[in-house]
């Protein structure tokens, strides 16, 4: 079902797989099956479905909070033990930020919290303290440091649990619905937050909703739909109608500029479209010029 292996794309071996993966909640029905997902170093990669499809479900399976009832989840090409030393592992490279960020936060100041992960990774205090500020700076929140997590907004609380995933330096970032609650300025910081780390050589994957936002940030989607998990380049799959169709989604903006400015002859084969109101500016910008 997969339409494009990152594995034989790239050459290389992704960082982390699910390999055939299915799961089932105690007493239900299946919610994924035989589903194959391979998260690539480098890059970024937005999974989409209708709600209930198996987001939240497969983000949790490929960060090892849950355990695949068939198939395997891989690090590095290697079958992931779920023994103490096998999550250490995982959670060393692998870091998952949940929707809500209060499943995430405890600690009584975003410093704190922060900090938690790493303390727990028993490094050395300077270690910690370096992350920390790190963090909090990458996130733009180091006005909130000393701030008691429950006095902050939605929108800071979210960068805080982001925060303290990213204080664990994983290769692979995983979000659940990230922009959920943002105002647009908000999701602005916080993409400039996610290029950053992206150019810092992070790997990032988010769940959302939002066909616009995933055109413009991914670089490869993969899509929940009833036929299974469809992977490939995000400019592709949001251009396929009927698996859009399929997973209940909505056609991105960019993707239904561009169909018109091909029809129009004003865009070439190849030529890269505009994703944003930004781009599509400096595009008609650059038509009037021409
Ligand atoms: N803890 C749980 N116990 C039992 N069933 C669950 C549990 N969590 C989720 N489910 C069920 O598993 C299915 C997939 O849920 P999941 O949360 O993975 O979907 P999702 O794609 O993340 O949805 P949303 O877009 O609403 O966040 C749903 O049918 C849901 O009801
Ligand atoms: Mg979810």
């Amino acid at each position: 079902m997969t339409s494009q292996d990152p594995t034989t794309a790239q050459g290389s071996t992704p960082v982390v797989e699910l390999v055939g993966a299915g799961f089932a909640y105690e007493d239900g029905p299946a919610v994924l099956s035989g589903v194959d997902f391979a998260v690539a170093e480098g890059r970024a990669i937005a999974l989409l479905g209708r709600n209930g499809s198996g987001k939240t479900t497969l983000l949790r399976l490929l960060s090892g909070g849950l355990r695949c009832g068939s198939g395997s989840l891989r690090l590095d090409g290697a079958e992931v033990a779920y023994d103490r030393r096998g999550l250490t592992r995982l959670r060393t490279t692998v870091q998952l930020v949940v929707q809500d960020p209060d499943d995430q936060l405890f600690a009584a100041s975003v410093a704190q919290d922060v900090s938690f992960g790493p303390m727990n990774l028993g490094l050395p205090e300077e270690e910690v303290r370096l992350r920390v500020s790190e963090a909090l700076e990458a996130l733009d929140i180091v006005a909130l440091a000393d701030r008691p997590t429950h006095l902050l907004s939605y929108g800071q609380r979210k960068r805080a649990a982001i925060a303290g995933a990213v204080a664990m330096r994983p290769r692979v970032l995983i979000m659940d619905e990230p922009t959920a609650g943002l105002d647009p300025h908000g999701q602005e910081r916080l993409l400039d937050a996610l290029r950053r780390l992206r150019e810092g050589g992070t790997t990032v994957v988010m769940a959302t909703h939002d066909v616009d936002l995933a055109l413009r940030w991914a670089d490869e989607a993969a899509v929940l739909a009833p036929s299974g998990l469809h992977t490939g380049p995000v400019a592709d799959l949001l251009a396929d109608d009927a698996l859009l169709a399929a997973a209940r989604l909505r056609r991105p903006w960019g993707t239904a500029v561009a169909r018109l400015l091909r029809a129009h002859g004003l865009l070439g084969a190849g030529a890269a479209e505009p994703r944003t109101p930004e781009e599509l500016d400096a595009f008609t910008g650059a038509l009037v010029t021409e």
